[in-house]
């Protein structure tokens, strides 16, 4: 199947709600986070997973998520419960849904079962074949090992993720604070080689990247800090699991707006001075500053996810007169 280009989202903070939780699921229609996705995973209990897809099917479908990314997180290919969450989900809200996340991929056959899947439920049901993309959590080594295999499974992959929680478990860390640095290790960030390895698979295949939760809601300032972390290495957003984290998400991993200003003004100076009418020349001066098309390129990823963001511009270049 060859899938159309995917759309480039906002997802600065990606909204985990249970799906077993109705007062959640109405709750989260309010809050301003780029995108929510609903869980049937380990936020739910296994009794209630049957209850949860009739949640989240009705939710999807009656609710207001207002231009949001609207994701549903099914069980991982290991369970029993993966094939009827997806068919039930998606036979009953496909219209209303952009993205399947699926958990604790370990190999390319993970994200190419369920992209055969939703092929099967988008043609019975009359929707557009490929238009569900996948989000592929990676939480434990193998599914690391592989990344890029699973990254280029199939042209629904929008997002590489890392699940810190279930990573943690698997490799034998030394630790139980998800986000924190293990006891012991005293030099750097434990975590650094997984987040690089993950933002470069992300970036070679043309993927967003995505870090994962902090559990200790109440401590702001640790999820500054670490969301700060992988935000500066490039990361395009984090989990959020309370309300109060959203807020700080979404400045992180936004530009800051001198950046983004300067981005936008890079752009049009740039596009100006190459041009016939500008004097067609290759590198050139804004300001003290001298740029070029490698500068045109960062200015491109700042001014990207600036614009996804609905960032406006506060200085605005024009051309000597
Ligand atoms: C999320 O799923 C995690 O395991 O951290
Ligand atoms: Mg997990």
């Amino acid at each position: 199947m060859t899938a159309p280009a995917r759309e480039l989202r906002a997802r600065r903070s990606c909204h985990a709600v249970p799906g077993s939780n109705p007062r959640f699921l109405e709750k989260a229609q309010g809050l301003a986070s780029d995108q929510v996705f609903l869980d049937l995973e380990d936020s739910v209990a296994p009794v209630a997973k049957p209850g949860a897809r009739k949640n989240i099917v009705e939710v999807l479908n009656t609710g207001d998520w207002a231009g949001r990314v609207r994701t549903v997180r099914v069980n991982d290919w290991t369970t029993r419960w993966t094939y009827q969450d997806v068919v039930e989900v998606v036979e009953g809200a496909g219209a209303n849904l952009d993205c399947i996340m699926l958990p604790k991929v370990q190999s390319a056959d993970h994200v190419k079962a369920l992209d055969l899947l939703l092929t099967q439920i988008e043609t019975t049901m009359g929707y557009d074949v490929g238009r569900i993309g996948i989000e592929a959590q990676i939480e434990n080594a193998l599914g690391l090992v592989n990344v890029d295999a699973i990254a280029t499974a199939s042209g629904r992959v929008e997002t590489l993720i890392f699940g810190p929680a279930d990573f943690m478990a698997s490799i034998n860390m030394k630790s139980l604070v998800v986000g924190e640095q293990p006891p012991g290790y005293d030099v750097g960030d434990a975590y650094h080689y997984i987040l690089m390895r993950l933002l470069m698979a992300a970036r070679a295949h043309d993927l967003q990247v995505i870090d994962g939760p902090y559990l200790q809601i109440k401590d702001l300032d640790g999820f500054r800090r670490v969301a700060g972390r992988s935000a500066a290495l490039g990361f395009d957003g984090k989990w959020t699991l309370h309300p109060s984290q959203i807020e700080v998400a979404n400045e992180v991993y936004s530009p800051r707006q001198e950046d983004y200003d300067h981005a936008e003004n890079i752009l049009d100076a740039y596009e100006y001075f190459t041009s016939e009418k500008g004097g067609a020349t290759g590198a050139v001066m804004l300001g003290e500053e001298m740029i070029d098309e490698a500068s045109r390129k960062m200015a491109l990823v700042v001014s990207g996810k600036g614009r996804a963001a609905g960032m406006t511009r506060r200085s605005l270049w024009s051309p000597p007169s």
